[in-house]
């Protein structure tokens, strides 16, 4: 039965944590209007520095006016549908994708918010969510070869061993940059030909003395002396691309003076590109079609992070999960305990 109200997380006031900034509030939820949809979320994924920096409303692209709902991708279950809504029905798996549809037990709204999946496997939330990121990243922004050498940061993480999977079915030579021993060996198993644990060698060492000038695609989430070493050993015509930057989630990135990057790109014919899935939506349901097919032939595997959190102070613990550094795969909440 649809209840008349649910509970959601709310950022109230900007802050330098989601703890800090959020609390669990009680919504009224609606009858749906005509186009609408109520879906009972089964389950959300966590992206903690994502959240984080929500809470700083320091993401640029995204006018946060408070009170807002939070977090980005859900998956759940169709359990009302307004009168002129044709394609999805009561019983339907769905996933959402797009901030704030994640951290609330249900959702409402206009049917084309919501993307009809085959069941409640929370896979197709990894797919529709980290995976089109991913792949949408390699693909449009990247413009991935085949026989390509590819360096991923944070690969062992809920978007690197996603990168790691798609990078090798372009062919590529892919290295993995983790940070611990179980990562790197998560790492190798997803496909990587090499691994560097920068807890314990220097990826620019290694890099310079392996892959001098080699780098096709470098992929980046953690700047610092990652990207500084990417950056050093592009290939011709290498793509750097940023997609995030978790070593400056404190708010304090280090202050660099040195030569200006047009001289470590300009003869090289180089290139650093920002990765920001949120403006690339037009390439979105493409990206969905390829990694549901190459998951369905079995050509693509999904970690998820292990323990896995429930209900929404399951969500607290997942965004701490995610960025203490410790997880592996994509960590994930169940929201309904039923
Ligand atoms: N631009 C976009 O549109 C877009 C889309 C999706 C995700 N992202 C970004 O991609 C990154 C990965 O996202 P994810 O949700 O899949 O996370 P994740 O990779 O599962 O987790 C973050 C990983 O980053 C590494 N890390 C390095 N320094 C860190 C620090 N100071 N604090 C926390 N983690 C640190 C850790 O791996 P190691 O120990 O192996 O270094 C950690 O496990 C995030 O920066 C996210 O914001 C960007």
């Amino acid at each position: 039965m649809v209840p008349n109200q649910y509970q959601a997380i709310e950022l109230q006031r900007f802050a330098d944590s989601f703890k800090a900034g959020t609390e669990i509030v009680t919504k009224p939820l609606p009858s749906p209007g005509d186009n609408d949809v109520v879906v009972r979320n089964l389950y959300c994924g966590i992206n903690g520095i994502f959240d984080t920096q929500i809470t700083k409303n320091a993401v640029d692209y995204v006018k946060v006016s408070l009170p807002t709902l939070t977090g980005v991708e859900a998956l759940g279950v169709v359990e009302a549908v307004g009168d002129k809504v044709s394609g999805l029905a009561v019983g339907d798996h769905v996933v959402t994708t797009r901030f704030p549809s994640g951290y609330r037990q249900w959702n409402i709204g206009d049917a084309s918010n919501f993307i009809k999946v085959k069941d409640g496997n929370p896979h197709w939330l990894v797919l529709a969510s980290t995976g089109v990121s991913a792949y949408v990243a390699l693909t449009q922004v990247g413009q991935i070869k085949a026989g390509e050498t590819v360096a991923i940061s944070a690969a062992a993480g809920g978007l690197g061993h996603l990168l790691i999977q798609i990078a090798k079915s372009f062919g590529c030579h892919v290295i993995a940059i983790c940070g611990g021993d179980k990562k790197g060996e998560l790492a190798r198993q997803l496909g990587a030909d090499d691994v560097i644990n920068y807890r314990e060698v220097s990826v620019r060492d290694y890099l310079c003395t392996h892959y001098k000038d080699k780098l096709d695609i470098a992929f980046d989430t953690v700047s610092g002396p990652i990207h500084d070493a990417f950056l050093d050993n592009l290939a011709v015509h290498g793509r750097l691309i940023v997609a995030g930057a978790a070593e400056d989630l404190d708010g304090k990135p280090e202050l660099v003076t040195r030569p200006r990057i047009a001289h470590k790109l300009y003869y090289k014919g180089a290139s650093v590109r920002s990765f920001m899935n949120g403006l690339l939506t037009e390439y979105w349901p493409n990206a969905r079609d390829v990694l549901f097919s190459m998951y369905e032939k079995g050509e693509l595997n999904v970690v998820m992070d292990d323990p896995q959190f429930e209900g929404l102070e399951g969500v607290y613990q997942g965004v701490e999960r995610l960025i203490s550094g410790q997880s592996m795969g994509k960590v994930m909440v169940k929201l309904d305990q039923q």
